[in-house]
């Protein structure tokens, strides 16, 4: 593992090669080594300083993130929109001039607006982070169900994944199609005709709006209802969503494995059953969050810090 990644910036999975997921991924099994110690902290980062930027809601994102960087010993400041300047009217190129002030190694961004991660890119020196972009992407998310999987089950290599639900409006959909199909897996989307973006297929998953045939996939992964970003009624309503594309305990076999990204709304595109069965892995994703951005910002700045260095 010595080669450096060709990245500075981790703003999509498209930035990533199959080697340099990889390359992430065995970093973060070393990374949750370190979560089984009793002194969780490691010196890689010390001196470094880290931003974590939010201007949306997040409790898992932005507390493994924090965590993160404190267990590689960077001095970190975390900011929420709310509360800081933004509320005073300041612009998001602003902040980012002012915060590059401090000089940090890394910026870690959050925002409702597709596109921001990759415009905080070119107003810094730092090292950005898309920790989220509205639709767009969650490539950390990516990564940290890719690592779990392969966890799991060793390989992701002919897994038939199964990604359900709000597509439209997901950036976790869009950074996982391509994390999973560059780890070797066969992807499908699925859910109401309302919900599948026009051209999803372009990213190489089959696509269908009937749950018919889920019964062969090897996982199962549920998305979010993200009333936050529909202006209009994308379903009738949530009832008749659920009574149509609710996975339940029924729906999953005893070999195959649920996975969610979080927060769930229960009752809706997960039924309690479903949540609490032995076949869900979503507290092992959310474990799995701090050791994989760890091995993030580490292959991003120690590991490379000549490019990190770089402006
Ligand atoms: C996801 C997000 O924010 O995109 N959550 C997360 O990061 N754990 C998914 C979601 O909010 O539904």
């Amino acid at each position: 593992m010595s080669a450096q990644l060709a990245a500075k910036h981790l703003i999509s999975i498209d930035d990533l090669d199959r080697s340099g997921i990889e390359q992430i991924l065995d970093r973060a099994e070393s990374f949750a080594e370190v979560a089984g110690r009793e002194i969780k902290k490691v010196p890689a980062l010390r001196g470094r300083t880290v931003v974590n930027l939010f201007y949306e809601a997040s409790t898992r994102t932005s507390s493994s993130f924090e965590l993160a960087a404190k267990r590689l010993s960077a001095d970190v400041v975390s900011i929420r929109s709310a509360g800081s300047a933004v509320d005073k009217g300041e612009s998001l190129k602003d902040t980012i001039h002012t915060l590059s002030a401090y000089d940090p190694a890394a910026i870690v961004i959050r925002s409702p607006h597709a596109g921001a991660a990759q415009l905080v890119a070119g107003w810094t020196p730092a090292s950005v982070i898309n920790a989220g972009d509205g639709k767009h992407e969650h490539p950390t998310q990516a990564l940290l169900d890719a690592f779990t999987l392969r966890r799991r089950l060793g390989s992701l290599d002919g897994l038939n994944i199964w990604i359900v639900g709000d597509v439209m409006h997901s950036r976790v959909a869009r950074s996982n199609i391509l994390a999973f199909n560059r780890m070797g897996a066969k992807t499908t989307v699925c859910g109401p005709p309302t919900l599948l973006p026009r051209g999803i297929g372009a990213l190489g998953c089959r696509v269908t709006p009937v749950l018919t045939g889920i019964d062969q996939a090897d996982v199962i992964y549920v998305l979010r209802m993200q009333q936050e970003r529909m202006r209009e009624a994308f379903v009738p309503s949530l009832r008749e969503y659920a009574a149509r594309y609710q996975i339940g305990a029924g729906h999953l076999g005893p070999g195959q494995l649920l996975m969610h990204p979080g927060p769930v709304n229960r009752g809706i595109e997960l039924s309690a059953d479903a949540i609490d069965s032995p076949q869900a892995l979503i507290g092992d994703q959310v474990k799995a969050g701090v050791a994989v951005r760890m091995a993030v910002l580490y292959e991003l700045l120690a590991h490379a810090p000549a490019l990190a260095a770089a402006a």
